[in-house]
């Protein structure tokens, strides 16, 4: 399957259009206000409730969100210096998610869509994480990549191959068959006993123990499709078998368990990646996600990129993880086409891009 370089352009509209994104996908309450491609504000408000269940409790989640979106929404229209009238779009994360986080977000989008007669956007999760590379951050440009790109986006819920020819025209041609990158790097955390989310914990002891230290099993899988439950089991029964010799094993061993495990993960994902980029000729590649703050893969992106004659584009760390300027900037796309939903439209939990 090659793609051939599309006409397709984006041509940002010359009269300033503010939208105004919601985001409650899971554990993040975020807004941001977006004048075109530019980041006005980009407010995230953190759930530290699910730390000692050492995972998202979605009950609590919803009512975290309960609270937190009134003052996230003002704080965001606050930091951008733009008054509610001034709004011209809302648009918000549709799924997919967690349905009683989705449904507080999706709720107050339409009511304050509805009180201030302004479009509702309803905006998939993932397309978002996908489009984030045409975000403006004001002090951090970097050129967006031109279609059609290929976006590997790896998240906590997803791990993706896609082919991105336009901003609404998207193909998945690889996903994973059981665990996605980000749970295997929380749940192998978890039975270290490290904090949740456990992906940037070993990202920072993975910074100095020797990732050549242990061998855990890399999947076999056809495709571009990615599995990471092997791996998981592989590094579980090489803690319990260590641990019955050492019981001191994990924490002595922790930078290199943690080095081994993040190098293992990012030649699981850089493996179908350049048979991605291989098989499809394209020559632009997109990190997004927020396993893409992940350092080890951030390294491994731009050098596979220098040596194969590639453009990568890596995410600014502030739009790695769950965000409502992706939402908004989605929302922008969307606008320009007039591609507004109705009021009654309800989230969805489940669907690909
Ligand atoms: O995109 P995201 O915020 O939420 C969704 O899953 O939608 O991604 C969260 C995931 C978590 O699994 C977290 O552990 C992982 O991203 N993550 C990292 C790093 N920062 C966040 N994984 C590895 N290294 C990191 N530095």
């Amino acid at each position: 399957m090659k793609f051939e370089i599309l006409k397709f352009e984006i041509i940002f509209m010359d009269k300033p259009t503010v939208i105004l994104g919601i985001e409650s996908s899971c554990d993040d309450t975020s807004a941001a206000v977006l004048q075109n491609n530019r980041v006005l504000s980009n407010v995230i408000a953190s759930q530290a409730v699910h730390e000692s269940y050492g995972g998202v409790v979605p009950e609590l989640a919803s009512r975290a969100h309960q609270l937190n979106i009134v003052p996230v929404v003002s704080e965001a229209l606050k930091r951008a210096g733009v008054e509610k009238h001034e709004v011209d779009a809302i648009a918000f994360t549709r799924g997919p998610g967690l349905l009683g986080s989705l449904m507080v977000g999706t709720s107050f989008a339409k009511g304050l869509a509805m009180s201030l007669d302004v479009p509702l956007i309803d905006v998939n999760h993932l397309q978002a994480h996908v489009l984030t590379c045409f975000i403006d951050l004001p002090g951090q440009e970097t050129r967006p990549p031109k279609f059609p790109y290929l976006c590997l986006l790896a998240s906590g819920g997803n791990s993706q191959l896609i082919v991105v020819k336009a901003y609404n025209d998207m193909e998945i041609i690889g996903q994973t068959i059981d665990d996605a990158a980000g749970e295997a790097f929380d749940k192998c955390a978890k039975v270290m006993g490290l904090p949740y989310p456990g992906g940037p914990h070993v990202n920072r002891f993975a910074n100095e123990g020797n990732p050549k230290a242990f061998n855990f099993s890399k999947p076999n899988i056809e495709g571009y499709n990615y599995s990471f439950s092997g791996l998981k089991t592989s590094f579980l029964y090489t803690l319990r078998d260590e641990l019955k010799n050492n019981p001191n094993f994990i924490e002595e061993r922790k930078p290199d368990l943690c080095a081994s495990l993040q190098a293992t993960i990012v030649e699981i994902l850089m493996k179908k990646l350049d048979k991605a980029v291989k098989n499809t000729g394209l020559k632009e590649i997109v990190l997004s996600g927020g396993v893409s703050a992940n350092s080890g893969l951030r390294n491994a992106v731009s050098e596979y990129a220098e040596k194969n004659n590639c453009y990568a584009y890596l995410p600014p760390f502030s739009l790695t993880t769950d965000n409502a300027a992706m939402i908004a900037m989605t929302g922008y796309f969307k606008y320009l086409d007039k591609d507004f939903c109705d009021i009654s439209l309800p989230p969805f939990t489940r669907v690909d891009i």
